[in-house]
């Protein structure tokens, strides 16, 4: 006998297995055919993931007959009606604003836990996704939206919730990565490169999305605001894309030890106000920079992502990985599914929309940026007293200069020079006017290229 006397034993109760889990899949391309593929082969560990099973509660398509992978009986052409069926999570992989915007409030207000891999819509609808979502009470996930199977929304929107980021820079379009990469490699220029591109599927038919900076664009917003708790949209976000980039700058980062990406760059800057007190604001933009090849970015080749955040307690962290394609894709979706699956069996949320700093976003005219200038200029007296006095002129503060004698047939009297200037760091408007003035001037022959440089600093 012990001491607290005899017991019983009593029988344990039957536990309720929980209601499964059904899910609403809307689209169903390389993605979605991922998505329905990995439910259905990891079903059981899904469910001992989730606690409940996770079940499949139809496919939303435009057209049925090109899907024989997915059961004929889940699959539906009237997407809205199956959002508004018995549905616990609706799962977008449509791309697009509409009808994805549309589908996604009517979950969100019905209380469904939405999943999305739509960096256009969160790029510019997020403010009211996220209070259908307040309102209702339900789950906004969306890892896939933002450098494909790579773990990076939840970690600045969780892991680093105690911490104060004050970068995030980072390749995030993986089809401009493929070309640039490709013209350092070969010495090719960009239409070359692109249409091999095209021929290998690394590019889509219409590749203007990527090529000219909206896809990145959209991206940079999404990871602005978790990691300044600021509303940035696609359209807050400066942009410019790679068809100008030439086979002579690539060579030319190449000769002064750099590579040209296409960067995603998201900063929080700091300004003294008038009245002595800090002034923060964010600058986000994407555009062709040289970075050094030390750099851990410059070593990111082929259509790879790969994102640095900078952040003040836990120093710089980088996250690199497969930007798109289905299944790894569809691995951020599956992740992001789990998890809302689990809140709901569970009971509980994940985090909502924080937006309380509400910094102001900086135009890219007063962004602090370094320039590469190279110009071809007269080879005489006084010429590099003329181009220094013009840096001079608009406060821009030169870090380097390097000047090689040029050899060619029409070199004139004087000869030509070939004058390379590498700036320290200063608004850009200042940076372009310099540029300007410097085309202008009767001793500069030809501004040859002219590119942003970052990594380094400034
Ligand atoms: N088109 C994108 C890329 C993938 O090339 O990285 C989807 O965002």
């Amino acid at each position: 006998m012990s001491e607290l006397g005899e017991h019983t034993p009593v029988e344990p109760l039957p536990v309720p297995s929980p209601a499964p889990v059904r899910v609403a899949l809307l689209g169903c391309g390389t993605v979605g055919a991922e998505v329905v593929r990995l439910l259905q082969e990891q079903a059981d560990d899904l469910a001992a993931r989730v606690g409940a099973t996770v079940e499949l509660a139809g496919v939303a398509v435009r057209r049925p007959h090109r899907h024989p992978e997915v059961p004929a009986s889940l699959l539906t052409t009237d997407a809205a009606t199956l959002v508004a069926s018995d549905v616990d999570v609706v799962v977008e992989v449509i791309g697009g604003i509409e009808p994805a915007r549309t589908l996604l409030l009517d979950a969100l207000r019905a209380g469904k836990s939405v999943v999305t891999a739509n960096k256009a819509l969160l790029a510019s609808h997020a403010a009211e996704l996220f209070a259908a979502a307040d309102a209702s009470g339900a789950d906004l996930y969306f890892e896939a939206a933002v450098a494909g199977a790579i773990p990076l929304i939840r970690p600045l929107r969780e892991s680093l919730a105690g911490d104060r980021i004050t970068r995030v820079m980072g390749i995030v379009n993986g089809t401009t990565n493929y070309i640039l990469s490709a013209m350092d490699a070969t010495g090719s220029g960009y239409a070359e490169v692109l249409e091999e591109a095209t021929a290998l599927g690394y590019a889509e038919a219409d590749p203007t999305a990527d090529v000219d900076g909206y896809d990145a664009a959209a991206k940079a917003a999404i990871l602005a605001s978790l990691a300044f708790h600021t509303r940035v949209t696609a359209a807050d976000v400066y942009r410019e894309g790679i068809s100008t980039v030439t086979a002579a700058d690539v060579a030319a980062a190449k000769e002064i030890g750099r590579t040209v990406k296409l960067l995603a760059i998201c900063e929080r800057e700091v300004d003294t106000g008038e009245d002595g007190e800090p002034v923060e604001s964010v600058s986000v933009r994407v555009h062709p920079a040289m970075v050094p090849r030390s750099h851990p970015l410059a070593g990111v080749g082929g259509a790879f992502n790969a994102v640095f955040v900078e952040a003040e307690a836990a120093g710089q962290l980088m996250f690199y990985g497969q930007g798109a394609g289905g299944a790894p894709t569809a691995s951020a979706v599956l992740g992001d599914l789990v998890a809302v699956a689990r809140n709901r069996v569970m009971g509980g949320r994940g985090p909502r929309e924080s937006a309380y700093a509400d910094l102001p976003v900086r135009p890219m005219g007063r962004t602090r940026t370094r320039y590469y200038i190279a110009l071809d200029v007269a080879d005489k007296p006084g010429v590099l007293t003329q181009v220094a006095a013009v840096f001079a002129e608009h406060g821009v503060s030169i870090a380097s200069v390097r000047q090689e004698g040029r050899d060619g047939a029409d070199v004139g009297e004087d000869g030509l020079a070939n004058l390379v200037v590498i700036t320290h760091s200063a608004p850009d408007a200042a940076l372009r006017s310099t540029v300007d003035k410097l085309a202008g001037l009767p001793v500069v022959r030809e501004v040859v290229s002219v590119m942003r440089v970052e990594g380094e600093a400034p």
